[in-house]
């Protein structure tokens, strides 16, 4: 072997951290820029299909094996009426939109919607306003999707053409509600008495449902975590989740600075859990309170030119991100992170899915391609349901600006016992040298590396684009072998890999 790096990873097959949530995988569709009108529903557009779904889009959301989808906010939802979405579509009234300043035509609402969901093979998480509204509107909402019928809201729906309920089973108690921009933004209390009575009533409608009460909208606000302590003593029997969001950029142009930052989210989600288990012991019970990080991605390419836009046009092109490879090795280190916490996060979602800030692009009337942000969350989605193993990891280290102690390897493991599967994940952050791994596979006996992708490029700030929509692709010619019980892989400077091992049949 060459005079490279070293880290080494200790697994043992039967030591597990948690085995993921199937909603792990999740993404959100919010009524915000291109998302839903010119992204997944475009009538006019030749791709389109009866309902106007973009055929091309539904197919790259497949790709993608979406879990769950959260709508229609984010801070959209803050001044929806969702009453305005539903029933014959010339009657829906146009509205402002005033978290985002556009007009809102609601020619697409939540029936559409679920019918795009199942379409896309995903299940559906509704989020309701708690900014300018309440518990009365929530609780009709659940009666409207969830109620069987003979009642005004059920009976509605059924008149509306669904005769069927919808059944979601997961709802957001309204969305960043910490956050100073948020239309009907509370304080803690205020936020955690309403969150409390809101959570009542839903479930008394449907005591099937599951909530996400609002944490914190980052791990920097100035009320985190109080925010969360608070809001839990309000609401802790009710509830079943809290909300983590967060995004990062490379506003400092420092590559090794900005790998680092996956250490944020580490840290918040060690936080969120201490805080929700602090509080289960105040209040001596039984239940833990698990986190939903229902909002994570990079988002900071498109500050500049969302400030240029004309404000109450319909769907213009806010928050379109376009994604360089360095923006998917963060992500790669964000879903290794989701993973390693597979334990107590059960929902996450990358947001968002199309056009603003999304792995995936389109152009009105045109194409859609991939963004290099697609290919970790694929795979992740992929070949990371599964055992999530408490591998010990030894790496190099190294300091910069923002953190201290940043280990070289960011990976995690994954056993899919069924089909006889383990995948290891890792980025290597070093920017100019190969890493070698040095796994030991405890029990894993007979394991053959069947597999390892990697998505490399030379240029960190390579983009895939309409004319070039394959320019930052993943390959599977990754150099990695078993021998004796051992994992040995090369990985490339800055790279993210997935290494894909298969017990052999003797
Ligand atoms: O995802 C974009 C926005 O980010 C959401 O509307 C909001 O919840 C968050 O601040």
């Amino acid at each position: 072997m060459a005079d490279y790096k070293r880290a080494k990873m200790v697994l043992d097959k039967e030591y597990a951290i948690g085995t993921t949530d199937e909603r792990l995988f999740g993404s959100f569709i919010e009524h915000l820029g291109r998302a839903v009108y010119g992204g997944i529903y475009e009538p006019a557009h030749p791709q389109a299909d009866e309902e106007g779904f973009r055929k091309d889009v539904l197919e790259l959301v497949r790709e993608l094996n979406v879990s769950v989808i959260r709508y229609p906010g984010g801070n959209f939802v803050s001044g929806y009426n969702w009453e305005d979405g539903v029933g014959p579509k010339e009657r829906r009234p146009a509205r402002l939109d005033l978290a985002w300043r556009v007009t809102e035509p609601n020619t697409f609402g939540t029936n559409e919607f679920v019918r795009w969901a199942r379409k896309a093979g995903a299940g559906v998480m509704l989020a309701v306003n708690l900014g300018t509204r309440g518990p009365d509107a929530a609780r009709n909402l659940v009666e409207y999707c969830n109620h069987p019928g003979g009642t005004y809201w059920s009976d509605l729906r059924k008149a509306h053409g669904y005769p069927e309920p919808h059944g979601i089973k997961l709802w957001c108690l309204g969305n960043e509600m910490d956050g100073p921009w948020q239309i009907g933004h509370k304080t803690a209390e205020e936020y955690g008495r309403i969150a409390c009575e809101a959570a009542k009533v839903m479930k008394w409608v449907d005591p099937d449902i599951e909530l996400v009460v609002c944490g914190s909208s980052s791990r920097w606000m100035p009320t985190f975590p109080a925010w969360e302590a608070t809001v839990l003593e309000h609401t802790y029997e009710h509830v079943d989740y809290i909300s983590l969001h967060t995004y990062y950029g490379n506003q400092e142009n420092n590559i090794r600075n900005y790998l680092a930052k996956s250490l944020d989210m580490e840290m918040f989600i060690r936080t969120v859990i201490a805080t929700c288990d602090y509080i289960q012991a105040k209040k001596r019970s039984k239940k833990q309170i698990n986190l939903s990080f229902d909002e994570w991605n990079v988002w900071y390419h498109s500050h500049a030119a969302d400030k240029e836009l004309e404000p109450w046009t319909i769907a213009p092109p806010q928050l379109e991100d376009v994604y360089t490879f360095e923006d998917a090795l963060l992500v790669g280190c964000m879903l290794i992170t989701l993973l390693n916490h597979a334990d107590r996060v059960k929902i996450a979602c990358l947001a968002q899915l199309v056009n603003v800030i999304a792995p995936i692009m389109t152009e009105n009337r045109g194409l859609a391609w991939r963004q290099t942000i697609f290919y970790p969350f694929l795979h992740v989605s992929r070949y990371g349901r599964g055992r999530v193993l408490q591998a010990v990891i030894s790496s190099p280290r190294y300091d910069v600006e923002e953190y201290t102690d940043v280990p070289l390897l960011a990976a995690t493991a994954v056993a899919r016992d069924e089909d006889g599967e383990l995948t290891v994940f890792a980025v290597n952050r070093d920017t100019d040298q190969p890493l070698l791994l040095e796994g030991r596979l405890g029990q894993f006996d007979g394991y053959q590396v069947m597999e390892h992708i990697v998505l490399e490029h030379k240029d960190l700030k390579a983009k895939n684009t309409k004319e070039e929509p394959d320019n930052v692709v993943p390959h599977n010619r990754g150099d990695s072998r078993v021998e004796e019980g051992f994992l040995r892989a090369i990985l490339p400077g800055l790279s993210w890999n997935v290494i894909r091992m298969k017990k052999q049949s003797s």
